[in-house]
């Protein structure tokens, strides 16, 4: 196994790091303050390829391999974790999904604008009452022939409001159960569809997640992706190259975490020293750092695999699991580091503390990594 990066993977850590340094940082606080979607860094990481970075050239996408995805959104997401989670799902539900599953006209079609960021997509499973338990889809999308007709309810849905393109699951055939379920593509601005309620959420404030509202949308059948009943295996087949990406977001919240707690450790004074000379603080890097970089291997070790076609199922759930508790745990330590200034905006790692939290709930539980991580060792 190597654990030196290519000199293109160096070079794209750098280039995230400097747009998130130069770029997110000067006004996260303030859109984590007004929950104001980031339209413009958004824009931008687009014309700097960060929305499509897995794509094959061809279509628009900067044909990396999924190591440099995760190095760039471990840089992007310890300044920004709205615009990684909004970064996550453009390119690992939306446009790995399309680009894997996909017909060479969705393809031509859909991915080439969502690679090169001129559109935003969107990933749309989680109901009402269907969350965690993701076979009990409720969305029904009948078969007319020539179209679908979809009609439900989805909530918590990341870019809900500012997308253009939603793969939307729903169940067309509920005596199949999960083997009746399609994916399908709907475009924003198709009759009948409506973009609900902003959620006003505990952190990644700046992202958009909404309910939307399906009644009578007429999707043509060319909008499906892959064949009949494929929708839910195609979902869980996104889901778990998604989880790299959120494993990477709770990576780069906790690195993040650490580097704000190693340098203001070194410029505060307690008791006549810098606090970095206390062991009881000493003691807190040191667990934060060996954590981050334990998480950082695990997101690594799935990324690798992947790239390399292999099966990455239990890997990528483990990274998700284990990275979102350590961004938890270390957001909380650099909080408690930074004593009173960490309760305030100012400092940064109050917004960690709240942004790492939903890193342990979306693209699955941790309840949910584990069932898939136990699942698969039962079957060895
Ligand atoms: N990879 C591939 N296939 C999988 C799979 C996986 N990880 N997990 C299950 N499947 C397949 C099974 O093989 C099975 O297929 P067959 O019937 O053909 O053999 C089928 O899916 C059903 O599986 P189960 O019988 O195990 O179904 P279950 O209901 O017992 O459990 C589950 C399934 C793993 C719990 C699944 O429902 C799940 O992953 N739930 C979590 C959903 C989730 O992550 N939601 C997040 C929403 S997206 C989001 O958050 C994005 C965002 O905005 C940031």
């Amino acid at each position: 196994m190597n654990f030196e990066f290519t000199e293109e993977q160096l070079a794209v850590k750098e280039a995230a790091r400097d747009f998130a340094q130069n770029e997110l940082l000067p006004g996260v606080i303030e859109r984590d303050e007004k929950a104001q979607f980031p339209t413009e860094q958004i824009k931008k990481m687009g014309e700097l390829g960060f929305l499509g970075m897995m794509v094959d050239p061809k279509y628009g996408g900067g044909g990396m391999d999924t190591i440099s995805y995760v190095l760039a959104m471990e840089e992007i997401s310890k300044v920004d974790a709205s615009c990684s989670v909004v970064m996550s799902v453009n390119n690992s539900l939306v446009c790995w999904g399309l680009e894997k599953y996909g017909t060479e006209e969705q393809k031509q079609k859909y991915l080439t604008q969502l690679a090169m960021g001129q559109k935003l997509g969107a990933f749309c499973l989680s109901e009402p009452e269907a969350g965690s338990d993701a076979t009990s889809q409720k969305t029904t999308a009948e078969d007319k022939g020539d179209h679908y007709l979809l009609n439900g309810t989805k909530n918590w849905i990341t870019n809900g409001g500012s997308a253009d393109y939603y793969i939307v699951i729903a169940q067309t055939h509920p005596e199949k159960k999960h083997h009746g379920i399609n994916a399908l593509i709907v475009e924003k601005g198709m009759e009948g569809f409506v973009v609900g309620k902003k959620e006003q959420k505990m952190g990644i404030r700046a992202s958009d997640t909404h309910s939307l509202m399906f009644t009578d949308v007429k999707v043509p059948k060319e909008n499906r992706i892959g064949e009949d009943g494929f929708g839910f295996k195609f979902a869980m087949n996104v889901l778990n190259g998604g989880r790299i990406g959120i494993a990477s977001q709770a990576l780069g919240i906790a690195s993040g975490a650490l580097e704000l707690s190693l340098k203001y450790s070194k410029e505060r004074k307690a008791f006549g020293v810098e606090i970095s000379k206390h062991q009881a603080i000493q003691f807190k890097l040191s667990e934060m750092a060996t954590n981050v970089e334990a998480a950082r291997l695990l997101c690594l070790q799935a990324a690798f695999l992947k790239d390399q076609k292999k099966n990455f199922t239990k890997e990528s759930a483990m990274a998700k699991v284990f990275a979102s508790k350590v961004a938890m745990d270390a957001a909380i330590e650099a909080v408690q580091i930074h004593g009173g200034y960490g309760y305030v905006k100012e400092y940064h790692v109050e917004r960690l503390m709240r942004d790492a939290k939903i890193t342990q709930i979306y693209e699955g539980t941790s309840e949910i990594q584990n069932i898939v991580i136990s699942r698969e060792l039962l079957k060895q």
